[in-house]
């Protein structure tokens, strides 16, 4: 794969920004160029065999998620998260059997589990994370706790690196690309405290019955606003490097991810913005001293493909806007003008009535602080949904692992 080089950065604390970087070739060779970096197959090939890719699901369809599932390179490790409908119709156990079939076909290994399942409450209680349980004593339904659950589960595996894709993405080219991109940034990335965040080109809309390629998503365009605004707020030059505020495609170190504290809902994916400016922007005391001495890349690479999904409405949009505002509203580094600028916007937008406050967002602990063995366990006793389909087993093959198999330490696989 071949990327623009990225000659500009912005540095927030120990958080530097890079600015959006192109992908130029999707496949490289390997011939140096100026202005222009390459990430060869070895290369890519040794980051995949290290990540883990989560797939947040909820009631997308089978042909749908089967096109996600054959978009994902063979060696990256599969986690679906499901918080389908179990009633009337079980929805999970027919993406379970679409995982596990698919698997049994490609000869690889996955695993899937459902996030209202109890099992998977009290396993998370265990492990010590009582915040994600709701009133019911089920694990709490949003994006970002299916996230939280893709991470743990990454985590138990052993691997290095965790990416997140969505199931309700109608082009398997795009995924791949999204995949490799994930192993070329963390590649190029220089510490092991490393993100990288996915800006595709156009979204495709249907207008006057012909196909329009839209440059901007209509929720990320605010958040990105909002962010760079936080960021001009201090260094008193305005910016516009952030452009993966709501970046649903995303991958990371989990040296970075498991000190990552995580939101619930939609607000997940600009709140990892705000976290790491809170924790290792330099502002507030940061617990981790070895992040800060190493840097944390955040890479933002503009895709080709187009990003194809499927449409959830204008209300779904403006919900998600709103949840990246309150993040931005309620953080500790937010200085006193932008929280105001934000409460005048959200009244102006009619999400807030005069002398209301931004709703709080759920923010959950690190990942990292879990007893992962204690989790491993009472997912493995109680939580029913909790499946590890392995292809080769499956497939009648002798047990002969590829090399990175092997070496996974826990039980997961
Ligand atoms: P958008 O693409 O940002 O507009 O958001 P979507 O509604 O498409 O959600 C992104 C992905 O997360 C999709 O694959 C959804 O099926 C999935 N998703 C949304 N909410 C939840 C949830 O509560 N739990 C799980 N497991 N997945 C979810
Ligand atoms: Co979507």
């Amino acid at each position: 794969m071949r990327l623009a080089e990225s000659f500009r950065s912005e540095r927030f604390g120990a958080v530097r920004i890079h600015e959006l970087q192109r992908v130029i070739e999707l496949d490289s060779g390997m011939s140096a160029a100026a202005g222009s970096r390459i990430v060869g197959a070895d290369a890519l090939h040794a980051v995949e065999s290290q990540m883990v890719i989560v797939v947040p699901c909820m009631n997308e369809t089978r042909g749908v998620i089967e096109g996600v599932l054959s978009g994902i390179p063979h060696d990256c490790l599969i986690v679906l998260v499901s918080n389908s409908d179990r009633a009337p119709v079980d929805r999970y156990e027919i993406e379970a059997q679409t995982v596990e079939q698919y698997c049994r076909l490609a000869g690889r290994p996955a695993i899937t589990v459902h996030q209202r399942d109890p099992g998977v409450a009290g396993a998370f209680k265990a492990a010590g994370l009582p915040e994600l349980i709701d009133d019911s004593g089920l694990v709490r339904s949003g994006k970002g706790e299916a996230m939280l659950i893709g991470m743990a589960l990454a985590a138990m595996s052993g691997r290095r690196y965790i990416g997140y894709v969505d199931a309700d993405n109608y082009v398997p080219g795009s995924v791949h690309e999204y995949c490799k991109v994930y192993a070329a940034g963390l590649h190029l990335a220089d510490s092991p405290y490393a993100m990288v965040r996915i800006s595709w080109h156009s979204k495709p809309k249907l207008r006057d019955n012909r196909l329009f390629f839209s440059r901007k998503g209509r929720s990320s365009q605010i958040t990105n606003e909002w962010l760079n605004r936080f960021l001009a707020e201090y260094s008193g030059f305005g910016t516009e490097v952030i452009a993966t505020g709501n970046a649903g495609e995303h991958a990371m170190s989990l040296d970075l991810g498991l000190k990552l504290r995580l939101a619930g809902g939609f607000a997940v994916e600009p709140y990892e913005y705000m976290d790491l400016f809170e924790q290792f922007g330099g502002i507030l005391e940061s617990t981790s001293a070895d992040v800060m001495a190493n840097s944390v890349p955040v890479m933002q690479i503009e895709t080709r493909n187009p990003h194809f999904h499927d449409n959830k409405g204008e209300e779904h949009v403006q919900g998600m806007r709103m949840q990246a505002l309150n993040v931005l509203y309620h953080s500790p580094v937010t200085l006193p003008a932008i929280r105001q600028q934000i409460l005048e916007f959200m009244i102006e937008q009619g999400a807030l009535g005069p002398g209301q406050e931004p709703p709080r967002e759920r923010i959950y602990p690190p990942v990292g602080t879990l007893d992962l063995d204690l989790l491993y366990d009472a997912l493995d006793a109680e939580a029913l949904s909790f499946r590890q389909p392995d292809g080769l087993a499956a497939a009648g093959m002798p047990a002969s692992p590829p090399v990175d198999r092997a070496r996974i330490p826990r039980r997961i696989m």
